[in-house]
Parts: structure tokens; C-alpha cells; sequence
């Protein structure tokens, strides 16, 4: 289940995001990536202790917080603090082919989170470099991804994906995974759908009686698959 987020930040956040990147210093994003990964992985990241990454992991943060889609696909119980990366014409960075790692420790808490969900926050617009798509390889087949800046894309953890190689100008986004409470995609796509036709029901019908048995439905299935 791939599910597009739009405008999760506002043009003005991601003007001010990409201020803070351009005076941040970026490292070789190896930085985080596991044994696998790090064989395939050419971009540059954001140590997470720097103040400028813990600032804009907070701004990000918030704004998913706030944001009614993000809870509905994803019901996260747990949110590693978004990173940020770059990918830049010069060395032609891109990802190689991986699938990222089960459990990620918060460096600050020791917490663990297991990466149910992968999401990615796009910062750069797709007219302002070449290649750089993710893409991703489901159960329902092949996905290429490049969206408006500002806008997300959450895809489940357990797929292979990678991001082509960027031929000009540079691609700059947010990367993060979050733990669901609905560990299980199948149930979790299930409870999205549910969310996605009750919204639509209440919108053209909102004095049908099924709106209310089906919100019911929703939240009981919800408190029987559940982990909080
Ligand atoms: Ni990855």
C-alpha cells in the first residue's frame, strides 16, 4: 500500500527547511545505513546531533502530528526522528536496490521502532533535477515516485526499493520509519480503506445510519487488532 500525503508542509516550511539544509554540513549518508545498504547507498545526510537536523526533525515531526491522512494510513504508535538527505548531480548519487532495516534505535532514547512503515517527504520540486525517483516494488508491482515539495509518500517497510540516480540539480528529502500499531499491512490497508469510504459516506450522506455502525466497526476492529 503506497499512499500519497500532499502538503504535509507548507510552502513557507519547506522555504525555511531548505534554508537551514544549505547552511548545514552534510555527510556521507553511509552514516546510518546497515551492511547491505551501505554497499548501494551514495547520497549525502544530515548528522542526526547536529542542531540544524534536530530542529527541522522537529518541525517535521509536528507536522505529521497534525496530519489527519498520516494517522489514518500509518496509525503510528512509535516515529523514528525524520533524517534528511541529498542526492546531487555531481557523482550521479542515487540508492541502489535494499530493503531498509527491521528496527532502528533512537540514538537520544535507546528506544527501538520497528520499521513497519517507510515514508519519504520530498523537499525539492521534480522540475528542479532529473532522476531521483523512488521507486518501489510492492506486492501490486513496480511504483516510481517523484512528488511536489512538500508532499510525502508512505510505503510499507517490507518492500525493496530504491532511488535513481540524479543527472541534474539535487534532490532533497526527509526519510523516516515508523512502528503502526497495526503491525500487519494487510489489516492496515484494510482499517485505511474503512477510514477512507465511512469519510466519504459522512461527506455525501451524513445523516445515513450507516455512518455511525460503520465508525463503530472501525473503532472496535481498531481495539481488537491494536498494539499499543
Ligand atoms: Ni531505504
Amino acid at each position: 500500500m503506497l499512499v500519497h500525503i500532499p502538503e504535509v508542509l507548507t510552502p513557507d516550511e519547506v522555504r525555511y527547511c531548505r534554508d537551514v539544509m544549505r547552511r548545514a554540513d552534510w555527510a556521507d549518508g553511509r552514516i546510518t545505513a546497515g551492511h547491505q545498504s551501505a554497499q548501494v547507498k551514495r547520497n549525502l545526510q544530515l548528522p542526526e546531533h547536529t542542531p540544524e537536523a534536530r530542529e527541522l526533525s522537529g518541525l517535521v515531526s509536528a507536522a505529521l502530528n497534525r496530519n489527519p491522512l498520516f494517522m489514518s494510513a500509518v496509525l503510528p504508535k512509535k516515529v523514528f526522528p525524520p533524517l534528511f538527505n541529498r542526492y546531487d548531480a555531481e557523482g550521479e548519487m542515487n540508492f541502489g536496490s535494499h530493503v531498509d532495516n527491521a528496527i532502528r534505535t533512537i540514538a537520544a532514547t535507546g528506544e527501538r521502532v520497528r520499521t513497519d512503515v517507510s515514508s519519504t517527504l520530498f523537499f525539492a520540486s521534480p522540475d528542479e533535477y532529473d532522476g531521483g525517483e523512488l521507486v518501489v516494488e510492492d506486492t501490486y508491482g513496480t511504483h516510481s515516485v517523484k512528488l511536489p515539495a512538500g508532499d510525502m509518500i508512505v510505503y510499507p517497510g517490507t518492500s525493496l526499493h530504491h532511488v535513481t540516480p540524479v543527472t541534474r540539480g539535487s534532490r532533497v528529502a526527509s526519510f523516516f520509519w515508523t512502528e503502526s500499531m497495526i503491525g500487519d499491512v494487510t489489516k492496515r490497508s484494510m482499517m485505511f480503506d474503512l477510514d477512507m469510504s465511512i469519510i466519504r459516506l459522512n461527506a455525501d450522506h451524513p445523516e445515513h445510519p450507516s455512518v455511525v455502525s460503520l465508525t463503530s466497526l472501525y473503532h472496535n476492529l481498531l481495539r481488537q487488532w491494536a498494539a499499543t
